[in-house]
C-alpha cells in the first residue's frame, strides 16, 4: 500500500519505518525540520521518502494521522482534501500537558476528527500502545502469540486496510466495533500510558485480550 505519514514523531516515525520494512511505500511528512523526514526515510531501509503533507496524502491508499491534538487542524489544512481517504488515526484528544482528554463521554477524538473530514473513512488504531513497544513487537511478529491491538471504525473497507497494517507490524488486530467505541478506547489509552510510564516496569507494555468461556 501507499501510506502517507502525517506527523513523523514517536508514533509516525516508528510506524512509518515499520510499514516501509513490511514492504509498503511510505511518505514521511510533518516534522519541524525537513532533514528529520529525509533521515527517517533513509533509515527505514525500505521504500520510503520525505514529502509535504499534501504529497504524503495525495496518492496514498491510507494516511496515518500521528500529531498532537493541538496540531490536527494545521496538519489537515496542509494535507488538503482528504475526502474519501482512509485515515488511520493514532492521535489522542489530549490537552497541552498530555494529562487529560479534552473530548469524552459523549464523543471521542476519532469522532470529532471524522466530523472535520468530508466523506471521512476514519479508523481509530495504534493509540492504545506506547511507541516504545513497536520495534520489539515487529521483531517478534512471526511468533504465534501476538499482542492485541484494538481498532474501531464505521467503514468496512477502511477497517480491512487498518487491520492489514496492524498485522504487518506484528499485532493481532482486534475489531472493537464502530467509531463510537473510541469513547472507551481513548480513556483506555490513558490507562495504558499510566501503567507504562508511571509504573515501576517502564513503557515496554504490550497486552493481549483473551476471550473466556468459548
Ligand atoms: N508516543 C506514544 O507512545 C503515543 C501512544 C499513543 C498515542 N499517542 C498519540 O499519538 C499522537 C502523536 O504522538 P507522538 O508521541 O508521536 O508525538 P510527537 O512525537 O510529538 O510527534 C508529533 C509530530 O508532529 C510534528 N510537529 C509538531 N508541531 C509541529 C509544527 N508546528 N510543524 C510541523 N510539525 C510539527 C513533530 O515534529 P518533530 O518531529 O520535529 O518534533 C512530530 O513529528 C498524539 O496524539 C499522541 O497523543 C502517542
Amino acid at each position: 500500500m501507499r501510506v502517507g505519514i502525517l506527523g513523523s514523531g514517536l508514533m509516525g516515525g516508528k510506524l512509518g519505518t515499520l510499514f516501509a520494512r513490511a514492504g509498503h511505500d511510505v511518505v514521511f511528512s510533518y516534522a519541524r525540520h525537513k532533514d528529520k523526514l529525509a533521515q527517517l526515510a533513509r533509515e527505514s531501509k525500505g521504500n520510503a521518502r520525505a514529502g509535504t503533507p499534501r504529497e504524503a496524502a495525495q496518492d496514498a491508499d491510507v494516511v496515518l494521522l500521528a500529531v498532537h491534538w493541538s496540531r490536527i487542524d494545521d496538519v489537515l489544512a496542509q494535507a488538503g482534501d482528504l475526502s474519501g481517504k482512509v485515515i488511520v488515526s493514532c492521535s489522542l484528544p489530549l490537552n497541552v500537558l498530555n494529562t487529560e482528554l479534552v473530548v469524552g463521554r459523549t464523543s471521542s477524538g476519532a469522532e470529532e476528527l471524522a466530523k472535520k473530514v468530508a466523506e471521512s473513512r476514519v479508523v481509530c488504531a495504534f493509540n492504545t500502545v506506547p511507541s516504545e513497544v513497536l520495534f520489539n513487537v515487529f521483531e517478534a511478529r512471526r511468533k504465534t502469540t501476538k499482542p492485541s491491538l484494538v481498532y474501531c471504525g464505521d467503514d468496512a473497507g477502511s477497517k480491512k486496510i487498518a487491520a492489514e497494517l496492524i498485522s504487518d507490524v506484528g499485532f493481532d488486530p482486534l475489531d472493537v466495533g464502530p467509531l463510537q467505541t473510541a469513547r472507551y478506547t481513548e480513556p483506555f489509552a490513558l490507562l495504558v500510558a499510566q501503567i507504562a510510564y508511571e509504573g515501576s516496569s517502564g513503557p515496554e507494555l504490550a497486552y493481549r485480550f483473551e476471550r473466556f468461556g468459548k
